[in-house]
């Protein structure tokens, strides 16, 4: 019988990418895709672990989602609840106490087994949060590019899972296990796949991606070695990776953002503190000139690398001392995007136990006056590109009719006046306004390419989900 799946995803684009393979999983028993949990016969909430305010996220939607589900059983028929995700893996049976009307707690190692945990369920209350010895990408199905995740011009594909750095603060490791890699010919299968249903922009994701090792047909592959590979698709026009830890940026990665013309110049590189101290305490394993120097040889290789990265404020122990470091820091490098959270005491964590916590209204001032000094550089990056001239990838609908939006090299997005069918295809566009989160632009002169009639893309095929 065919039946609704919804899937809510929260937190970092791995969930996004999990997601589209667990309606992979469940396409064959006879479930299609739904836009709201009104209705579904399944709801799976995709969750995030990392901060507080992101798991306690979790109970508020559980709560709503058991009225929907009382709502069903009164028409004689049932909602099935899933949590899945990180906060499904750290909770486990924990959730069920708190959500008894929950039918099956998993995490983010069990999607795999979907089908067998949703039959158990009929009978109530399953929690699977084992780290199975085999790896789910060995029994996922092949993605089906029906559910490319991202926009599918622009499509995600993880390659490496888990973490061993162990950073103070992070439940990651804990959350997803110890780091996998998956072997080559596994990621350039998929990635060919989702080459020949119009993707033409891949972003390769790992929790630690540039700490990638996989198996490949000439001995173990390096993330600058797999990026050559993938390079040479045909039609693949954009490569680009997240999340980097700084310890593990090899020279061959540096220097591939030289060599290799597809993938973009742009850099996700957390950096979370400008201060030794704090990087220490964080068990970071670099100094803050490490990351500088790092910078300067990114820059050497690729000139115009634009570059984002993540900060964490009031880590335990963090003096007014070491904030300004972080500022000077922040200063200095000129970000082009940046994230900035306030330290998140998590269970489980060694920094969560540390005695020299941080007042919450230090924490505030600190990150409104980190927050300033990265929009200030942000929105100065961006008013640099006034009357520049930039490809721009055109990926899905604007707001307004005619209206397409797109993303540069430098990952801004991008508005401009641009009929439907050019989704899909690469546009030179002169940029005319620069705002803080976005760009907006009109073609440039003479540079409209005709559009293909053989690219696979067609407007109904497009998943419009973009990731939070
Ligand atoms: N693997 C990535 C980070 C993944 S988590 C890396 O190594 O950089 C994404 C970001 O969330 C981190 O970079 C960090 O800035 C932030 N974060 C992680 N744990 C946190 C916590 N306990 N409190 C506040 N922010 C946290
Ligand atoms: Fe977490 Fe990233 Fe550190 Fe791993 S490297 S523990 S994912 S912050
Ligand atoms: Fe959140 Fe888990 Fe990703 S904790 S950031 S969903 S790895």
């Amino acid at each position: 019988m065919a039946k609704k799946l919804y899937v809510k995803t929260f937190g970092c684009q791995m969930n996004v990418y999990d997601s589209a393979r667990m309606a992979d999983v469940l396409a064959p028993h006879g479930y299609s895709s739904a836009d709201s949990a009104e209705g579904a016969d399944l709801v799976i909430l995709n969750t995030c672990h990392i901060r507080e305010k992101a798991a306690e996220k979790v109970y508020s939607e559980l709560g709503r989602l058991n009225i929907l589900k009382a709502a069903r059983r009164a028409e004689g028929r049932r909602m099935y609840i899933a949590v899945g995700g990180c906060v499904g893996q750290a909770e486990g049976k924990e959730i069920l106490r708190r959500a008894p009307f929950v039918d099956l707690v998993m995490g983010p190692q069990s999607y795999h087994r979907l089908p067998d945990l949703l039959r158990r369920a009929e009978a109530g209350g399953v929690v699977d949060t084992e780290f199975p010895s085999e790896s789910k990408f060995d029994h996922l199905p092949e993605e089906s590019g029906a559910t490319a995740s991202g926009s599918r011009v622009s499509a995600f594909l993880t390659i490496q899972e888990g973490c061993d750095r162990f950073c103070t603060f992070c439940v990651v490791p804990y959350t997803r296990g110890a780091e996998f890699s998956r072997p080559v010919a596994d990621v350039e299968n998929e990635a060919r796949r989702l080459v020949a249903y119009g993707t033409r922009e891949i972003t390769l994701l790992g929790q630690n991606v540039n700490a990638y090792h996989g198996a490949g047909d000439t001995g173990e592959f390096s993330l600058a070695r797999l990026i050559h590979r993938l390079a040479e698709i045909e039609g693949l026009q954009r490569l680009r990776y997240t999340t980097s830890h700084p310890r593990d940026l090899s020279a061959d990665l540096i220097s591939a953002h030289g060599d290799v013309a597809v993938l973009m110049p742009f850099l996700h590189l957390p950096v979370q503190s400008g201060s030794d101290v704090v990087l220490k305490a964080m068990n970071r394993q670099h100094s803050a000139d490490d990351y500088r120097r790092l910078i300067e040889k990114l820059r050497a290789a690729r000139p115009d690398i634009a570059l984002s990265s993540d900060f964490i404020v009031g880590f335990p122990g963090e003096s007014d001392a070491a904030f300004e470091e972080t500022l000077t820091l922040a200063r200095e490098i000129e970000f082009a995007q940046a994230f900035s959270f306030k330290y998140s005491p998590r269970p489980g964590t060694p920094a969560a136990e540390n005695e020299a916590q941080i007042p919450e209204a230090v924490k505030s001032a600190r990150l409104a006056a980190l927050q300033a000094v990265l929009g200030d550089s942000q929105a100065a990056f961006n008013a640099n590109m006034i009357g520049r001239t930039l490809p721009v990838l055109f990926e899905r609908p604007g707001r307004h009719a005619n209206q397409l939006l797109g993303r540069t090299p430098y990952a801004q997005s991008v508005h401009a006046e641009l009929p439907a069918e050019y989704r899909g295809h690469c546009v030179d566009i002169v940029i005319t306004e620069a705002h803080t989160n976005s760009l907006a632009g009109e073609v440039a002169p003479g540079s409209l390419p005709a559009p293909t009639s053989d690219a696979p893309i067609s407007a109904e095929s497009f998943d419009e989900g973009q990731p939070a």
